[in-house]
C-alpha cells in the first residue's frame, strides 16, 4: 500500500506524549514516519529491563528480527550475546533497541539483504529512540555501530577513532559507541574478527562499569 501522502519524514507525530515503554510499544505499529514500514513484516520495538542502567542501540532489525518482532535474535544477536556472556553481563539486566525500528532490505533471489538506513531515515526514527531513553533514563547509552552513533552523536562521529569514550550530547548525557556485532561477522580475516570482537566486548564492559558507578 503506497501512502506517500502519509510520509512526513519524522516519527514525532506518532510517538506518545507520555513516555513509558507500554505506550511506546502500543504506538509504534502505527508509525508512518518514513517509508520503511511499507515493506517490513512488522515494527521491532526495543526489549529488556524498563529500569536498565544501560541501553544498547543497534542499527535496525535484520531478517530474523523482522520475522520474530524482537531485536538481536539473529546472527548479530549471537555475537552480542557471546560478548555479554564473556563479561558476565546478564541480558535481562539491560535494554536493547535499534536506531531504526523497521527492517530495510533489497530482495536478491529468495533472500532479503540488509540495506543501511539513510540519515533521513535515522533522523525520522529518532523520536522513538529518544522516547525510550526518556522512559528508561539509563546511566549510559551504548551505540552499536555507525548508524546508532549517527542518531545520537551526529554524522561527523568517527567510530574507530572515538569508540570506547564516554561522551555527552544533547540527546544523552553519557553515551559511548562501539563496533556493531555484524562488523565482527563480516570481518575478512580471523585477526580482524578477533580484534573487532575484543573491541565490542571491552567497550561493553567499560560502558557497563560506567553505568554501575555513575551518579
Ligand atoms: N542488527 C541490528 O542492528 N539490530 C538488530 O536488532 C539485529 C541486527
Ligand atoms: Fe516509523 Fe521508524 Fe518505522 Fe520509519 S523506520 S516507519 S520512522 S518506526
Amino acid at each position: 500500500m503506497a501512502q506517500s501522502e502519509n510520509v512526513i519524514g519524522t516519527a514525532a507525530p506518532f510517538a506518545p506524549g507520555h513516555h513509558n515503554l507500554t505506550a511506546i510499544r502500543d504506538a509504534l505499529p502505527h508509525c508512518r514516519g518514513c517509508e520503511l514500514y511499507q515493506c517490513a513484516t512488522q515494527v521491532v520495538p526495543g526489549s529488556g529491563r524498563s529500569t536498565a542502567s544501560i541501553i544498547l542501540v543497534g542499527e535496525q532489525p535484520g531478517d530474523q528480527e523482522d520475522l520474530q518482532g524482537k531485536p538481536f535474535v539473529g546472527p548479530a544477536g549471537e555475537v552480542l550475546h557471546r560478548a555479554l556472556a564473556e563479561i558476565s553481563l546478564d541480558p535481562a539486566q539491560i535494554y536493547v533497541t535499534n536506531a531504526v525500528k523497521h527492517f530495510k532490505f533489497v530482495r536478491v533471489g529468495k533472500h532479503r539483504v540488509h540495506k543501511n538506513p539513510r540519515m533521513s531515515e535515522i533522523k525520522a526514527c529518532r523520536p522513538w529512540l529518544l522516547a525510550e531513553l526518556d522512559a528508561i533514563k539509563p546511566k549510559i547509552v551504548l551505540c552499536l555501530g555507525a548508524s546508532a552513533a549517527k542518531s545520537i552523536l551526529g554524522s561527523a562521529f568517527g567510530l574507530m577513532r572515538d569508540r570506547g569514550k564516554v561522551l555527552s550530547t544533547p540527546f544523552a548525557k553519557h553515551v559511548m559507541a562501539t563496533v556493531h556485532p555484524s562488523a565482527v561477522l563480516r570481518a575478512r580475516s580471523h585477526t580482524t574478527r578477533d580484534l573487532l570482537f575484543r573491541h565490542l566486548r571491552d567497550d561493553l564492559e567499560a560502558a557497563f562499569n560506567f553505568s554501575r558507578h555513575a551518579a
